[in-house]
């Protein structure tokens, strides 16, 4: 691996910004905002979001003249633009004129205007309106020197039920079954309940509450069109930008493990993938699993286009408004949260908001500029020390990180556990169980990818892919492939049921992975979390030794050609096995049969790391709520050791390092504070 450019030449710091909304405010504001990004070390500001109205108040006519004080202030301060096309806020106009343009919602009522999000993205003349402001917007200002990165619309989200929807599904669905209602009807095994259709104009958009839920194909094929449907209206909107500016990095703001797009779509048509953090910061403090979590996401990110560097394009500098509750961040929070994203692969830490606003449903969200607040606030003071952090550490954009572990974590495979029915209704956990099996390796400051069950997983030593449930063509052979050369593979339970049209395998569960793992698999028993059972293992040479919980999913299994490592106890099928470990060519998959405690998952996964050397990227132990990672540039390795806890620790080091942070050379030992950082170097 190599380290990466940085995105725009323009700009090859680290990017500190976030949105920026002058619109809202009389002009004198301006002036001060960019004393103020001066002092909170800000770089970069995203305009425009939201901001149709003001840019085309009637159709047709256009009032750019604050904008272009906007980005001409911005440029004269030496910051730079993230200009945003607006169709996330029709304007109340457009919605007025061309009612077809709203969106329907699952009630398949028609929405009146107001909020945001709320076209239709099939609708032709929200395509063709939203293609032309952004042709504008090219035009006018594609050779602004303030122009960094174009932010394509914003969070892309929700479902469209209109007429104009249903008949592009239509379209969707003719196109996979190459016009064969036949082929539809075998794959969505339509004969149960009578749902058999004898004219594609029988096709209704499934979903709740009035419309077909049963074949759970159709609603998977939905779910697929659904971001097929988002990435042609992304790709719309964003031709005029390629086309005229082919220079300018493009963008859109993403949102997680959210369901309802799957990012690894949207990501080869962006040039840098960018997503919204908002984790809930409600404990107090905030426990590990959370840090773990916002952790398994950047991971994500930078797994989105093979580790290039991501944009952490929002986050809030101190509480979001629409939690039930929110506690604040408490000091050193912030920094801690925005030094993970660049620890785990972002080049920016950037926020909603720059300014808050008085009025509106985000009057209570956090901001960098609070009311009648200027630069003495506390936010204001910890977004200036990341400004500073930032700029210390500047020779680390572009820096990668290597991976030996891959967790395969697939928005399809989501989908189609969620609208299975059984065999639980409630804790399938499927986010929740690769999250579990992330949480040993980021305690022991092991870099993880997270990857989809198309990923090429020949540079892994381990991969594990917890309740791969559904398996499109060609990931069993992929899977398989990995292990004969050489590789470890651990699945669990609930794995290759379906197929990718959710019809249960004719060779029955585990379908192709049969031969993989050297097991069949017979029943699955969804037990109540309570009713736990015993999985006993004796030492083997894998050093896995003891007595483990589970719950949940408790498959009953049969070996063909692998070993035992562990049977179940305390139960009617007592001494069957519970987890098995499979040599094909060079490598091993092991098999976890059902839902095992945290104790277990936490010493499989360490046995493992050792038996495959596979390295952490510290030299030394890290204590409980301490993680750590590495970027690498040309100029080395840099160490981030991150403190979640509110414990002072204090970490031995083995050698000399150059605390990048503040430029000391340090030795001996490593004091981190509570929710303390370290960016270390071995370049001293
Ligand atoms: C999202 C949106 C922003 C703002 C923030 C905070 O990420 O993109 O416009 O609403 O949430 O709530």
């Amino acid at each position: 691996m190599k380290p990466f450019l940085p995105i725009s030449s323009k700009l090859p710091v680290f990017w500190h910004g976030g949105d920026y909304n002058p619109e809202q405010w009389p002009k004198e504001f301006l002036v001060e905002d960019m004393r103020l990004m001066d002092l909170a070390g800000i770089n970069v500001a995203t305009v425009g979001v939201f901001d149709w109205v003001s840019m085309e108040p009637e159709e047709g006519f256009y009032t750019f003249e604050w904008l272009d004080e906007v980005m001409d202030t911005l440029h004269k301060h030496g910051k730079f633009a993230i200009l945003a096309t607006p169709s996330a806020a029709p304007p109340a106009w457009l919605s007025r004129k061309y009612p077809s343009t709203l969106r329907v919602g699952p009630d398949r009522v028609q929405q009146l205007h107001g909020n945001r999000v709320n076209y239709d993205w099939s609708s032709p003349i929200y395509r063709e309106k939203t293609r032309e402001i952004a042709t504008v917007l090219a035009e006018r200002y594609g050779n602004h020197p303030a122009l960094l990165m174009w932010h394509v619309s914003n969070e892309y989200g929700g479902m469209s039920y209109s007429e104009a929807s249903r008949q592009a599904f239509i379209q969707w669905l003719k196109n996979k079954f190459n016009d064969s209602l036949d082929a539809l009807n075998a794959a969505y095994w339509t004969k149960f309940w009578g749902h058999t259709y004898t004219d594609w104009d029988q096709i209704q958009i499934p979903g709740p509450p009035y419309s077909e839920t049963a074949v759970q194909g159709l609603t998977l094929d939905w779910n697929r069109f659904t971001t097929d449907e988002i990435v042609s209206f992304y790709m719309n909107e964003s031709e005029p930008l390629r086309r005229i500016t082919p220079n300018v990095p493009i963008t859109t703001n993403l949102m997680g493990f959210y369901g309802g797009l799957n990012a690894w779509k949207m990501a080869p048509h962006v040039d840098v993938v960018a997503w919204d953090s908002y984790p809930q910061f409600s404990q107090e403090p905030m426990n590990e699993r959370s840090w773990a979590k916002v952790a398994m996401v950047h991971d994500l990110y930078r797994s989105l286009k093979g580790g290039k560097p991501f944009l952490l394009m929002e986050c809030t500098p101190s509480s979001s408004n629409w939690y039930p509750y929110m506690n604040l961040k408490t000091p050193g929070m912030h920094r801690l949260e925005g030094l993970q994203a660049v620890a785990h692969g972002s080049d920016s830490v950037m926020y909603f908001q720059w300014r808050q606003c008085r009025g509106g449903q985000e009057k209570f969200h956090g901001a960098v500029v609070g009311i009648n607040q200027g630069e003495h606030s506390r936010i204001f003071q910890e977004v200036a020390t990341v400004g500073t952090d930032l700029r210390y550490i500047e020779e680390i954009v572009g820096g990668f990180t290597k991976a030996d572990v891959a967790i395969i974590y697939d928005w399809e495979v989501a989908w189609a556990i969620d609208g299975a029915c059984g065999p639980v209704q409630k804790s399938k956990g499927y986010f929740d169980t690769c999250l579990d099996h992330y949480m040993p390796l980021w305690q022991a400051g092991i870099s993880v990818d997270i990857v989809n069950a198309d990923a090429d997983l020949s540079g892994y030593k381990l991969v594990i892919a917890p309740m791969l449930y559904m398996l499109r063509p060609g990931v069993a052979e992929r899977l398989s492939a990995f292990v004969e050369g050489g590789g470890t593979l651990v699945g669990t339970y609930f794995s290759g049921y379906v197929d990718e049209n959710d019809l249960i395998f004719q060779n029955g569960f585990l379908g192709p992975l049969r031969d993989l793992f050297g097991i069949t698999v017979e029943e699955i028993d969804a037990r109540y979390p309570q009713q736990t059972v015993d999985v006993v293992i004796d030492y083997n040479e894998l050093g896995l030794d003891g007595i483990f919980q589970a719950n949940t999913f408790c498959e009953r299994i049969h070996t063909t050609t692998a070993e035992v490592l562990a049977e179940y106890a305390g139960v009617w099928y007592s001494s069957e096995p519970a987890i098995t470990l499979n040599r094909v060519g060079n490598g091993q998959a092991i098999y976890v049969a059902s839902r095992n405690d945290a104790a277990f998952t936490s010493s499989l996964l360490h046995r493992l790391v050792i038996q495959l050397d596979i390295e952490s990227a510290t030299p030394f132990n890290l204590p409980e709520g301490v993680s750590a990672t590495k970027r690498t540039t040309e100029k080395g390795e840099f160490l981030f050791i991150l403190n979640t806890t509110v414990e002072t620790h204090w970490l031995p080091l083995p050698g000399t390092y150059r605390e990048v942070l503040n430029n000391q050379v340090i030795s001996e030992s490593l004091e981190l504070g509570p929710y303390g950082v370290a960016v270390l170097s071995v370049d001293v």
